[in-house]
């Protein structure tokens, strides 16, 4: 990896762990907390938990990228990274299918009680949330994942291409 690619990495991986990683560790607390109003509320008892699955299901991710995906970069990536790769971005798939799921159904209970200030409260707490993911997505997929999607050896027996739709790994 070329020196420049080297500093182009860690500045990328730097800026998603201070922006996006540590965002969503302050703002997820926050929207605990607001969904917990809501359903005492009386409107909706199951957003607490639905929050609370994505909440884990991101920190078990960011735990991945921080103490496996990003030290093998930092150190120029390997042969398996492409594995590790396919393996977070299918998760950052499932994160957005989770958080539509999630603001489809809070968007369902404004029929019902669309004046509530703490559900309106907790609904734009959830779009800037899900903005932000959607952001914190788009750099890792777009920018710093491609940077490793080939194997960098040419005799590697991995010819894994995560980002071509064409190519399978059986
Ligand atoms: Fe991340
Ligand atoms: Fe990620």
């Amino acid at each position: 990896m070329s020196p420049e690619t080297t500093r182009q990495v860690s500045a990328l991986i730097d800026r998603i762990q201070t922006r996006f990683h540590e965002g969503h560790r302050q703002a997820l607390p926050q929207l605990q907390a607001m969904a917990a109003m809501v359903e005492a509320r009386g409107i909706d008892d199951g957003v607490v938990a639905s929050l609370r699955t994505i909440g884990n299901a991101l920190e078990q991710h960011m735990f991945k990228e921080e103490m496996r995906l990003f030290p093998m970069m930092e150190q120029g990536g390997n042969t398996l990274i492409g594995l590790l790769i396919e393996d977070l971005h299918r998760e950052h798939v499932a994160h957005e299918n989770a958080m539509d799921d999630l603001r489809a159904r809070l968007g369902m209970l404004t029929e019902a009680h669309g004046t509530d200030l703490t559900l309106q409260q907790l609904i734009r707490a959830l779009d800037d949330l899900a903005n932000e993911l959607a952001l914190h997505i788009r750099a890792e997929d777009e920018e710093l994942f491609p940077l490793f999607a080939r194997p960098a050896s040419p005799d590697s027996s991995s010819t894994f291409n995560p980002w071509s739709p064409a190519t399978t790994t059986s």
